[in-house]
């Protein structure tokens, strides 16, 4: 996907005919980036997933989520590094938050590495708050880091 600036962003759910678009996006954004068969298996079992793009133009970016009891929890979020900083993510966490209200799920929470500066500036904008911190979460070169984990509670 070339760097464009669009007004007319669309988001849709994920299927699995996305998976190519998504998987190119994912292995350039993350070092430990999930495979192909997370991706099928999250669709396969129902998790929430959307895909935010244009109307005939690829992906620009995907979520994936959890709502159970009560509570969502975001599993991946991701924009393309040329659709950056245009809000895309905002975009997706808005249909998440939309959807929580629909099936009155009050708590949205995620985990973020703490070195993520634009993904904690994102969160942090958006108004989710530190809630606490699981040690060695993710897998890091030469040692783990830990993961914020940030708690939003939908309005109602
Ligand atoms: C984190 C992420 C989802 C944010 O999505 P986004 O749609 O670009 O979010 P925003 O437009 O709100 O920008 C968020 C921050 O990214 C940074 N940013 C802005 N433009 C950017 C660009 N072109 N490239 C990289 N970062 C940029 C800024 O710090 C910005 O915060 P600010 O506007 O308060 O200065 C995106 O950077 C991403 O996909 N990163 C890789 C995957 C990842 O880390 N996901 C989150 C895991 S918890």
């Amino acid at each position: 996907m070339s760097a464009r600036v669009e007004s007319a962003w669309a988001i849709r759910r994920m299927r699995p005919r996305d998976i190519d678009d998504v998987l190119a996006i994912e292995t350039t954004a993350y070092g430990y980036p999930w495979s192909e068969r997370i991706f099928r298996d999250c669709l396969r079992v129902g998790y929430r997933a959307w895909v935010i793009g244009c109307p005939g133009l690829t992906v620009a970016g995907y979520m994936l989520a959890t709502i159970a009891a009560g509570e969502a929890h975001v599993l991946n979020l991701c924009i393309d590094d040329c659709a950056r900083g245009q809000r895309l993510g905002e975009q997706l966490l808005d249909t998440l938050v939309a959807q929580a209200r629909s099936e009155q799920a009050d708590t949205i929470l995620l985990e973020v590495r703490p070195s993520n500066t634009s993904a904690r500036r994102l969160y942090a904008r958006y108004g989710f708050v530190h809630q606490g911190t699981r040690p060695n979460y993710y897998p890091g070169d030469p040692k783990r880091e830990d993961a914020l984990l940030l708690a939003y509670t939908v309005p109602a």
